[in-house]
């Protein structure tokens, strides 16, 4: 979907969100870190205050997490959905789900993870961003396509994208524990936000271009039930831009998304 601007894609994805609750007893909604929900954080935390959404009955599962910060880090993954969104809901607190990087046995967490999200029941929606060199969570190029959570290196790259939150690279841990590609292709809808022109090509990669670990979010073809929204930047360089114009100007009225 190629939004008429940042905020409108942020609106689509906020909503994609909020009609999960109609259909849905029990939510469960996976969120991802970085700026680029941050626009639909900022609406869902409104639509709350509004009354149109209560995160009473829900979970929210994290999409990844750093290891080696110290667990109350403000930069902790668990500390930034707080902090951008799950403090300002009516959550329980024991509602918001991590992997457990803080365990002497990473490996088990991860395995622990995983049952947790099976014991949920599943995602009902996985947000999720895209990285400059094509990564999804933190499942870096070369990444099994159908790998479960589980530690990851972070590229060079990506450490130097996320210096802004920790002042330089140096500072930004080496180590992250992921949901997998196959984890993230598990999730009954998977909702990918990209908006600015850093973003084109990673998102051409990933929509347009081949299927391969060389660019993990391409394994987003793969999935039954995928939604790419992106603003005009984000969508400059995909070959068939006009045609999902047409399609999303023309979408019946009963299907969303
Ligand atoms: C965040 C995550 C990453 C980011 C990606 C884009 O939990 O898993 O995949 O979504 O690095 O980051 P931003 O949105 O900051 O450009």
């Amino acid at each position: 979907m190629i939004a008429e601007s940042a905020e409108a894609a942020d609106r689509i994805v906020a909503d994609a969100i909020v009609r999960v609750f109609a259909e849905r007893p029990r939510p469960v909604i996976g969120v991802a870190t970085g700026s680029s929900p941050l626009g639909a954080y900022r609406l869902l935390i409104e639509d709350h205050r509004a009354g149109r959404v209560s995160f009473a009955g829900a979970d929210v599962v994290l999409l990844d997490e750093y290891v080696g910060l110290p667990r109350e880090h403000p930069e902790s993954y668990r500390q930034f959905i707080r902090r951008h969104l799950t403090d300002a809901l009516d959550l329980a607190p024991d509602r918001l789900h991590g992997p457990d990087v803080w365990s002497d046995d990473i490996a088990a967490a991860c395995r622990d993870y995983e049952a947790t999200l099976a014991g949920l029941g599943g995602v009902d929606v996985q947000l999720l961003g895209i990285g400059s060199d094509g990564h999804v969570g933190f499942n870096e190029p070369g990444s099994s396509l159908s790998s479960r959570t589980r530690i990851k290196t972070l590229t060079a790259s990506t450490r130097a994208d996320n210096a802004r939150f920790f002042g330089s690279p140096d500072a930004v841990p080496r180590h992250v524990v992921t949901q997998g590609l196959g984890t993230i292709l598990a999730a009954r809808h998977a909702l990918l936000i990209a908006c600015g022109p850093a973003k084109a090509d990673p998102i051409a990669r990933a929509v347009e271009g081949p299927l391969t670990a060389m660019c993990p979010a391409s394994v987003l073809q793969l999935h039954p039930h995928a939604t790419v929204v992106l603003d005009d930047a984000a969508a400059a360089g995909l070959a068939l831009a006009e045609h999902y114009r047409q399609t999303f100007a023309g979408k019946p009225g009963w299907q969303f998304l």
